[in-house]
């Protein structure tokens, strides 16, 4: 049964979609909606996502939406489904961002004063940002595959690709049809990683490229920020990248003199492109934080660490006992998390284990999505 109603958009949801009330009571969360459109939507109760609705029409526009530049972009079957705060005004979307991280707080109940808080860091590109995709592709046409409806749409351009990287993509593009890509795993398609470091010859299906940070300009940022962090500290000080990656911040903290460093990271590729940078200070352990006797390991090989540099995946720092059991030298953490709910967990987390908040700077790595990357530095009282 279906059933249509106009209402406002009257917020954003947690993942970021508008928020409506519906004439009985209920809540619904729309697609392409932003805050002060006012429209007519259709709520199918029989639909698998049962707490969504479908925008018919907008009636009256929100101030803050913009005419959508990307021709991909939507949720119907063929369009791409990705950037989906495409329809707003870029300081809308830093606004709600900045909402969404405060809401993520409170929701743990982790007060925070506001001097702690630091502006966002809005990103220098909007559009032509990133550094690496994946896409899709079934031998025949490249693209996505849509979040909203989970059917692959091709693209032959898209907006948020830096130059070379969209370089890269027509170079592929150009190869098509080919026998080489062919669907697998029961879908219609295999992936591709595109990386802006990679030639197009390169690009192999099914292949996990190693972490790499998508926006280059604001890795730049984040790297400065890192050694901004650790430059005061003694370069004796024993510290930890934990979750390392191929040493995007090991470089830094390598280059800033820090004589006694343990890189940890699970992906042997990440750590094999590590390894051939000969950082200088730098030892490295391969390992998976959430195994049993992991802490106690990163202990052993580093027992008196007295910072550490966490950029955990979304999961944020699943097993956390073995964090506040064996690292009793820490003085510094500096936390970088790319998921709201996880940092408000374990900051909640630290925050009862009498480790003091000290700044929390968002910075925006992914326009027209409700991404957010969090910097956060916690210390002991007396450090
Ligand atoms: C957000 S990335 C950060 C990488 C690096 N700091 C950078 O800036 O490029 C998270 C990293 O954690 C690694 N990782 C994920 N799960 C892990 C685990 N259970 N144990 C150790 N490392 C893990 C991933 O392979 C990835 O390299």
């Amino acid at each position: 049964m279906k059933s249509i109603f106009q209402a406002t958009v009257r917020d954003l949801s947690h993942k970021g979609l508008g928020v409506v009330d519906h004439p009985d009571g209920r809540t619904f969360f729309v697609r392409g909606t932003w805050p002060g459109d006012f429209g007519e939507f259709e709520v199918d109760h029989g639909a698998q996502k049962y707490d969504e609705a479908n925008l018919l029409q907008i009636i009256k526009s929100s101030a803050d939406r913009i005419e959508v530049q990307c021709s991909f972009r939507g949720y119907r079957p063929g369009q791409c489904g990705g950037c989906p705060w495409m329809i707003a005004e870029y300081s809308s979307q830093l606004k709600y961002k900045i909402k969404r991280l405060h809401h993520a707080l409170e929701k743990r109940k982790v007060s925070v004063a506001s001097e702690i808080f630091r502006p966002i860091v809005a990103s220098p590109k909007i559009y032509g940002y990133r550094n690496r995709v994946q896409l899709k592709t079934d031998g025949r046409k490249l693209g996505y595959v849509s979040e909203a409806s989970s059917i692959f749409a091709p693209v032959n351009h898209c907006m948020i690709m830096n130059e070379k990287l969209h370089e890269i993509f027509h170079e592929v593009l150009a190869t098509l049809p080919r026998d080489d890509f062919k669907p697998s795993g029961g879908h219609n398609w295999c992936y591709l990683d595109l990386d802006d470091e990679l030639k197009s010859h390169e690009i192999t299906v099914n292949k996990r490229r190693p972490f790499r940070q998508g926006n280059t300009e604001q890795n730049v940022f984040m790297k400065k920020w890192v050694e901004l962090k650790f430059q005061n500290l003694p370069k004796h000080f024993p510290v930890i990248d934990l979750f390392c990656g191929s040493g995007n911040f090991t470089e830094v903290l390598s280059g800033l003199g820090f004589t006694n460093i343990l890189a940890v990271e699970v992906q042997g590729s990440a750590l094999t492109m590590l390894k051939n940078k000969e950082l200088r200070g730098v030892r490295i352990l391969e390992l998976d934080i959430n195994e049993k006797g992991s802490w106690a390991q990163i202990a052993k090989y580093q027992p008196h660490a007295r910072a550490i540099l966490v950029d955990p995946p979304r999961e944020g720092l699943v097993k956390r006992k073995g964090f506040f059991k064996y690292l009793d030298n820490l003085e510094h953490i500096f936390y970088i998390s790319c998921e709201l709910d996880t940092f408000s967990r374990d900051t909640s987390d630290l925050v009862n284990h009498h480790w003091s908040l000290r700044e929390v700077t968002p910075i925006d790595l992914f326009p027209h999505t409700p991404h957010v990357e969090i910097l956060s530095h916690f210390s002991k009282p007396n450090s």
